[in-house]
């Protein structure tokens, strides 16, 4: 079959570039203008990319229009409802799901890697005491790359895969620590006779001597349910393919950077409030509403064009029907509200903010739907993780997209110094 092409013309002076297609195995395909510049001597313009392919990639697709997200091809309702995020972690890795083998394996060696070294817990008396844990997290994981300077220079597989296990198992440990620090408490090491999800439970909750709380019924313990929540909120974390942190995450490889400082990268960029920091301004927002009564006039505010107020966890960049994982949570939520112990009040304000936007003109014209983080926010005030670890949790859920993501750039032969261009518009 001959090569597909796509030409552009310059209607000025009537010349004509021609640029070869990039299939796509789904989606849409793209096309190669590397040379446009040289052909052409002018610059495409994208500013936030919203046309533009960065690299091939073979780890997730999203299908905006039909709300479908796949990791390595499987769907994410599939792996949310039928695999722990522990499986899905190994898929992302590795591009198989685990045997169950493969699986205890990939497990015993995560809990092993869980542990962090002294010199990194003493960072945190660096800190004030109210930093916020997104703030030490991402300095605590840039500070990681210290302690394991080696992986500078990894070209590997079984380098890469190890790289990628230490910093997959350590971040609860980081992000658990970057919590405690911020109450002033006792850090609680790992402990290895729990699993993955379990242990960062475990190190934001127990009290020093690894005892959960006591009351006069006796010891309070990690529910399963609690566990299986928790563990799905990563699964559907897990990667989002070139969304803005792992833009980052790739644009700091790009440049030959230390792996872990480019994951502290993208923990930077995660934490704005367009991004994963939404999960955070959802629930802040729902309290600031405070009652179902008050609905319509925030509704009001997020249309006003002169009223730069948002509806904190709706709309999305690439979703524009549904976003697959606010369903998956939404099922949860309704199904669970009861044993998971919702904030009914909450829940009322959520679900009359969501009615009115889905039969609302303005949300319907701008294609605006509640996004993962305006369900996720709910789940995690159940399981009684406070505000300031919403976006640490997204960041323990995402370190094994960005890594997978930070492999396949490095492996990548076409991949360069991410460079942009500009057009010049001063004096
Ligand atoms: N509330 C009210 N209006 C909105 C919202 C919202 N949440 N989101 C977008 N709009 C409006 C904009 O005002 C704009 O209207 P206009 O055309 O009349 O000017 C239109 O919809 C398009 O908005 P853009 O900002 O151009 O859309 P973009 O794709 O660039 O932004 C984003 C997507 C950042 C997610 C945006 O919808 C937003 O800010 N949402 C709230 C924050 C949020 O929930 N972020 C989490 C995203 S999911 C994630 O990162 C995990």
């Amino acid at each position: 079959m001959s090569q597909k092409t796509f030409t552009v013309t310059n209607d000025q002076t009537g010349e004509k570039y021609t640029y070869p297609v990039i299939e796509a195995t789904r989606g849409p395909s793209g096309i190669d203008m590397r040379t446009f510049y040289k052909d052409s001597g002018h610059f495409s313009f994208d500013p936030g990319f919203t046309s533009t392919a960065s690299c091939r990639s073979e780890i997730t697709f999203i299908d905006g229009e039909k709300g479908e997200l796949r990791y390595r091809g499987i769907p994410i309702e599939t792996l949310a409802t039928e695999h722990t995020y522990l499986e899905t972690c190994y898929l992302l890795l590795t591009g198989k799901l685990p045997h169950r083998d493969e699986l205890v394996d990939f497990d015993f060696e995560l809990r092993h890697r869980s542990f962090v070294h002294e010199g990194l817990k003493n960072l945190f008396d660096a800190f004030p005491q109210d930093a916020h844990p997104m703030s030490t997290l991402s300095s605590a994981v840039a500070a990681l790359s210290s302690f394991y300077f080696e992986h500078l220079t990894i070209d590997e597989e079984a380098e890469y895969q190890e790289m990628a296990r230490r910093i997959i198992a350590k971040i609860p440990t980081i992000a658990a620590f970057s919590y405690r620090h911020s109450r002033g408490i006792p850090f609680i090491y790992p402990d290895i006779g729990r699993s993955f999800t379990e242990n960062f439970l475990y190190m934001m909750r127990a009290y020093p001597g690894g005892k959960m709380h006591i009351t006069k019924e006796g010891e309070n313990t990690i529910r399963p349910i609690e566990i299986e929540a928790l563990d799905t909120i990563f699964t559907l974390h897990a990667d989002h393919e070139q969304n803005a942190s792992t833009t980052t995450v790739r644009s700091v490889a790009s440049t030959g950077a230390h792996p872990y400082v480019a994951i502290s990268a993208g923990i930077s960029a995660l934490w704005g409030r367009a991004h994963g920091g939404a999960n955070e301004s959802v629930i802040e927002q729902l309290k600031m509403i405070g009652s179902v009564e008050n609905v319509d006039k925030f509704i009001a505010k997020a249309k006003d064009p002169d009223d730069p107020f948002r509806l904190m966890g709706f709309g999305h960049r690439v979703y524009k029907n549904f976003d697959p994982r606010a369903q998956i949570l939404k099922r949860y939520q309704d199904n669970l509200k009861e044993e998971l112990g919702l904030d009914s009040n909450l829940m009322q304000i959520a679900s009359r903010i969501e009615e009115i936007a889905l039969n609302d003109d303005y949300f319907i014209e701008r294609k605006l739907y509640p996004n993962i983080d305006f369900y996720s926010g709910l789940i995690l005030t159940a399981l009684g993780i406070p505000r300031s670890m919403f976006t640490p949790i997204f960041v323990i859920g995402r370190t094994v997209g960005w890594i997978s993501q930070w492999i396949e750039f490095k492996k990548d032969s076409d991949q360069k110094i991410v460079r942009p261009r500009q057009i010049y518009t001063g004096p």
